[in-house]
C-alpha cells in the first residue's frame, strides 16, 4: 500500500499486537453497540447502564455519548445535515479503533440518517456492530424533556431539533429495538444483554445464537 488514497506520502505502518491478541487477552471479543434515536428517548441512561452492568461482569468496556464528544473531539460541529455525518463519521471511527482495542464500545448518538448509521456499520465485520434503536414516541420525549430542550425548541430558540424540525430515519433492521415508553431501564438493558452476551463469547467457548 504505497500511498493513502488521497495520493498524499503517508504510509500505513503495520503493528504487531494484534485485535485477536487483545480480544485473547481481555477473554472476549470486541463490538461496538451503536445506539440511535431522538433526544430524550433514553440512549444515553440505557448505554450507561448497559456499561454499567458488562463492566461489572468483567468486560472492557467504553462509552462514547454523543452530548459528551461535542465537549471536546466534536466540538466544531453544529447541527446542519453536513456536521451530523461528520459527527457519525468522526465517532465510528474511534469506535472502530476501541473495537481492536477488543473493547466492547457502546455509541449513543443521535445518528438520524440511515446513510451514515449504514457508513458506520460498513467500517466493522459482520458481527462486530450492533445497531441498537432506543425508540420513544416524540410526545413523550416531549413529555420527558430531561434537558429542557423541546421546550427551548417550542419557544423557537433552537433550530434544526431532530424529530421536531429536523429528520430521524428510524433503522429498518436494527439488531436490537428497545421501547423505552413500555419498558423500565432495566428491562431494555435486559434485553440488549440477552442478544449481547452470546455474541462476545470468543469463537472457542462461541454459544450457538
Ligand atoms: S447527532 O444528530 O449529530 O447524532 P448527537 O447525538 O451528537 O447528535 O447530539 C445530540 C444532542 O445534542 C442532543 O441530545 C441534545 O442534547 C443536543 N442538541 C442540541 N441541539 C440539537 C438539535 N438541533 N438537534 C438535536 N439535538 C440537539
Amino acid at each position: 500500500m504505497p500511498e493513502d488514497t488521497q495520493g498524499r506520502h503517508v504510509i500505513w505502518h503495520r503493528t504487531d499486537v494484534t485485535r485477536a491478541d487483545r480480544e485473547r487477552q481481555a477473554g472476549h471479543r470486541g463490538m461496538c453497540l451503536w445506539l440511535t434515536g431522538i433526544s430524550g428517548s433514553g440512549k444515553s441512561t440505557i448505554a450507561t447502564a448497559v456499561e454499567r452492568r458488562l463492566h461489572e461482569e468483567g468486560y472492557r468496556t467504553y462509552l462514547l455519548d454523543g452530548d459528551n464528544l461535542r465537549h471536546a473531539l466534536n466540538a466544531d460541529l453544529g447541527f446542519s445535515e453536513e456536521d451530523r455525518h461528520e459527527n457519525v463519521r468522526r465517532v465510528a471511527h474511534v469506535a472502530k479503533l476501541f473495537v481492536d482495542a477488543g473493547v466492547v464500545v457502546l455509541c449513543a448518538l443521535i445518528s438520524p440518517f440511515r446513510e451514515d448509521r449504514a457508513r458506520a456499520r460498513a467500517l466493522f465485520d459482520a458481527g462486530s456492530f450492533v445497531e441498537v434503536h432506543v425508540h420513544c414516541p416524540v410526545d413523550v420525549c416531549a413529555q420527558r424533556d430531561p434537558k429542557g430542550l423541546y421546550q427551548k425548541v417550542q419557544q423557537g430558540l433552537i433550530q434544526n431539533f431532530t424529530g421536531v424540525s429536523a429528520p430521524y430515519e428510524p433503522p429498518e433492521q436494527p439488531e436490537v429495538r428497545v421501547n423505552t415508553d413500555e419498558l423500565s431501564v432495566e428491562q431494555c438493558v435486559n434485553q440488549i444483554l440477552q442478544y449481547v452476551r452470546p455474541r462476545l463469547c470468543l469463537d472457542g467457548d462461541k454459544v450457538t445464537v
